[in-house]
């Protein structure tokens, strides 16, 4: 009905119908970006997983495919990776979308798929499964190592806490040489939704390998999040950076609560490293708001490495400079603004039920903190404050609309603003059930899903003390893309 539609994101990745989770098996070929993901093409709750299948040329407006992969006689068809085989080391021919997923049927293994058809059909290897361990081990992710020659595989050992590191010289025949993770990080929940890629640190030579894993429960704010490991790869282990204690740290890539099973597609452009999430967390993902569909993807990702002030490296994650395209006009834009302890209003954009960009860079010079406040003609808001004492910036949504179907829902989330002042620069992304800010060079990510009774149609800033400057306020109207 129009009522529980009123949700549906209007520029970030959905399906049209039917239940999703995580994003799988995506795949850069030929001008076109594959986004396949864990899916229920019957219903809106978790049943019939299947790989749906969109593809996009600009990674913003989406194609919606037929499903490409079924449950088959060895059970649903979770999460899993792509890639190119371009020189045929797997038998089905040069540059093959050649795949592998999770079998779920009584025990977890995993299978490959091939597609000749630029990943629109995929067969099924006849050998299936082609790993069968004893323990739940899933969510394949593999890749083309350049320094070894050979592929190389993660697992995620789930109940073990643990990444098996795996090689191949054709994607077929695994072999185990290394686990990665025993009582490091957060070993609350099941580990899952491995990823591994190398990227160079912003502003020097370096190279650093990062390590995905998703955790579920244990996440910084309840339930599901995306933690991280960087440190160096030798083609079997990887090895994770210490900080100045000793100890190994452990990194989110994102600081709110809908952010879950994120990973990067295989085999882009320009030495792009480009991921996408869940906009969502198992705490009550199946009991949101929406009833035809259920879940979306968060913007397009470009990851990067920074090194922070306490000598650490971490991964940056901005949108996509791609997210650009959608903007429309230009709604307020103003020059240095001063804002003190009485709040100053500034319009939202009603078309298109209020979907924006805001872009500001606060100053919050003798003020301790800096709060904006987003709001509704119903009471409903959303409290986003920058802290200078305490260098972080938090998100609270325990009013931000409909909160109640689940106890876990109302929250509130709270990032480090990897700031070395008392400045820092804000995106914020509004799609009718989600708000994404981001420090704007990416320091920090913070996605968190909101269910407002009308639209927020205003936004407050206001200091504790003091004065404050906001430079470069700029509201964008944004096109939708369906
Ligand atoms: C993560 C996950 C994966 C699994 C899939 C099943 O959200 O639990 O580990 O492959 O979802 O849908």
């Amino acid at each position: 009905t129009a009522n529980s539609e009123r949700y549906r994101p209007a520029f970030h990745h959905t399906p049209l119908y039917g239940w999703m989770n995580d994003p799988n098996g995506m795949v850069y070929k030929d001008g076109v970006w594959h986004l396949y993901y864990q899916y229920n093409p019957y219903g809106s709750k978790w049943q019939n997983l299947s790989w749906g299948h969109s593809s996009s040329s600009d990674l913003v407006n989406w194609k919606h495919h037929p499903t490409a992969i079924r449950p088959n006689g060895l059970g649903y068809v979770f999460s899993g990776s792509s890639v190119i085989d371009k020189d045929n080391t797997a038998g089905f021919g040069n540059n093959t979308i050649v795949s592998l997923y999770t079998s779920a049927g009584t025990n977890q293994m995993q299978s490959l798929a091939w597609s000749t058809d630029n990943g629109e059909t995929f067969n099924i290897y006849p050998g299936n499964p082609i790993i069968t361990l004893e323990s739940e081990a899933r969510d394949p992710n593999m890749f083309y190592n350049k320094y070894t020659g050979e592929w190389n595989l993660l697992l995620a050992h789930a109940l073990e806490h643990e990444m098996l590191i795996f090689t191949s010289p054709d994607l077929k025949e695994w072999t185990l040489k290394s686990a990665f993770g025993k009582g490091l990080g957060s070993q609350e929940g099941v580990w899952e939704c491995p990823d591994l890629f190398e990227l160079k640190v912003r502003g020097s030579d370096e190279k650093k390998w990062m390590l995905i894993c998703s955790i579920n429960p244990g996440g910084p704010f309840g339930g599901s999040a995306t933690q991280y490991f960087i440190g160096d790869f030798d083609g079997t282990t990887f090895t994770p950076d210490k900080d100045m204690e000793g100890n190994v740290p452990t990194k989110w890539m994102d600081y709110g609560k809908d952010h879950y099973a994120t990973v990067s597609w295989s085999n882009a452009p320009a030495n792009r490293r480009i991921a996408i999430g869940w906009m969502s967390n198992w705490q009550y993902a199946a009991e949101v708001p929406t009833r035809q569909f259920r879940s979306a993807n968060t913007l397009p990702r470009d990851i990067e490495l920074f090194k922070a002030e306490d000598g650490q490296v971490y991964a940056a994650s901005a949108p996509s400079p791609e997210v650009a395209k959608l903007r429309d006009k230009v709604f307020i834009k103003t020059g240095r603004t001063s804002v003190t302890k009485k709040p100053r209003t500034f319009d939202l954009p009603a078309a298109n039920d209020g979907i924006c960009e805001i872009q500001m860079d606060i100053a919050a010079k003798k003020a301790g903190k800096v709060t904006l406040t987003l709001k509704n003609d119903t009471g409903d808001n959303v409290v986003m404050q920058y802290d200078v004492a305490a260098n972080t910036v938090s998100f609270d949504r325990r009013n931000s609309g409909i909160t109640d179907f689940s106890q876990d829902f109302p929250a509130v989330t709270t990032a480090p603003a990897f700031s070395s002042g008392n400045k820092i620069g804000l995106r914020i992304f509004i799609d009718r059930s989600s708000i994404e800010m981001f420090e704007k060079s990416g320091k920090f990510a913070m996605t968190n899903l909101v269910f407002p009774n009308k639209p927020y149609n205003s936004i407050t800033v206001c200091t504790d003390k003091g004065r404050a400057q906001i430079e470069n306020l700029v509201i964008y109207t944004l096109k939708g893309t369906k």
